[in-house]
């Protein structure tokens, strides 16, 4: 059973060829992130275009680097939510021509439960039940899998999404685009607990909140620098010294990541899951992995940092193991878009 992947929901224009849901046979990223950099965020219009070049040499790789033909396929599947209503739309009427002049079955693919599968193409293998972490820049989210198919939203952000989170602190501490990396490279020379941020409490005990957090450190920057809340953000990364910097990010991370590992803890005594998988960008996270493993029993499913960040490779995972489990295939001819497409 081999399955093509194509993913175009934010800023990368993706692909990937996956045997029997576990064999990555090969994938194509392209990225317009440079492009965006400027902007310090995506820019919705500039995706899109980029996904237009990109999207027939991103498959036409993957083809000639593994070596299939079309004969060789069993299967489309396409990310159609959530996502930039623009960039899934590249990727979508992409995938449903050729599954129309391919005459190939296709399949739809919430792109948040895409990213768990990435973990399915590591060894060993995650078992059920499992215990699923899904951080990345759209998203913060608890989920509980019995099965494939079968999973239960425990918990998710009631505000930013953890990445957001990491993208916004690098823009006030004036570190570049993506956020997330560049927070992470300047966490290393700081130190954590040089500022004290809090980790908001709320109803459930399984959400997370992320924008008081943004706002704290906003607060500590002005303050560092000797200015209170009506210093403009955008003069702070000139007044910051190179060591606040980074002490800021170091502090911020801690605590960022702290909030979404005591919870995933709290889950995992709850729940007594045989797996644990952290998914989405922000899984690229080293603090992350240090701070889970030393919060979990049991050593935890990561996936490479190439398979974390947005890809190909996950959506055809997921295509594959449903095909394998003959789910339902979508209509090529009506198959729409869901930005907004919850798990
Ligand atoms: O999953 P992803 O590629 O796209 C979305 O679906 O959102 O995640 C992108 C997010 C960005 O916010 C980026 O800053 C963050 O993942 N990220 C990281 C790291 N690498 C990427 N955050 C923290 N540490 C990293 N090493
Ligand atoms: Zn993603």
């Amino acid at each position: 059973m081999k399955i093509l992947g194509i993913e175009s929901s934010c800023d990368e224009t993706a692909a990937a060829i996956v045997e029997n849901g576990s064999i990555l046979l090969a994938q194509s990223v392209a990225s317009s992130m440079d492009l965006h950099a400027a902007f310090g965020g995506v820019v919705p219009e500039i995706a899109a275009r980029s996904h237009i070049e990109f999207i027939t040499p991103v498959i036409k790789n993957v083809f000639s680097e593994s070596g299939c033909t079309w004969d060789d396929i069993d299967g489309i599947a396409v990310t159609y939510g959530a996502g930039l209503s623009g960039s899934l739309l590249v990727g979508v009427l992409s995938a449903r021509t050729l599954a129309i002049i391919k005459n190939k079955p296709l399949y739809g693919i919430n792109h948040v439960e895409g990213h768990v599968y990435a973990n399915f193409l590591m060894k060993p293998q995650p078992t059920f039940p499992l215990l699923s972490l899904i951080v990345s820049g759209g998203h913060s989210q608890l989920v509980y899998f019995r099965d494939h198919f079968d999973y239960d939203l425990l918990g998710q952000t009631v505000d930013d999404a953890i990445g957001e989170a990491f993208d916004k602190v690098a823009k006030i501490v004036g570190l570049p685009y993506p956020g997330g990396p560049s927070v992470a490279k300047a966490a290393l020379a700081g130190n954590p607990h040089a500022f004290t941020f809090p980790i908001a409490k709320l109803d459930s005990p399984y959400n997370f909140s992320f924008s008081g957090l943004k706002t704290a450190v906003l607060r500590a920057a002005q303050a560092a620098v000797g200015a209170d809340y009506r210093l403009p953000s955008f003069e702070l990364p000139e007044r910051l010294t190179e060591a606040q910097k980074c002490d800021l990010a170091a502090s911020f991370q801690y605590i960022a990541i702290k909030t979404v590992v005591d919870k995933t803890r709290k889950a995992f005594n709850e729940l007594h899951p045989t797996s644990v998988v952290i998914a989405g960008g922000v899984a690229a996270n080293q603090e992350l992995r240090t701070q889970l493993s030393a919060a979990i029993p049991i050593p935890i499913n990561y996936a490479s940092i190439d398979l974390c960040t947005d890809n190909g490779a996950m959506i055809a995972t997921l295509g594959c193991i449903k095909a394998m489990q003959h789910a339902e295939t979508a209509d090529p001819y009506t198959l729409a878009i869901a930005p907004n497409l919850k798990m």
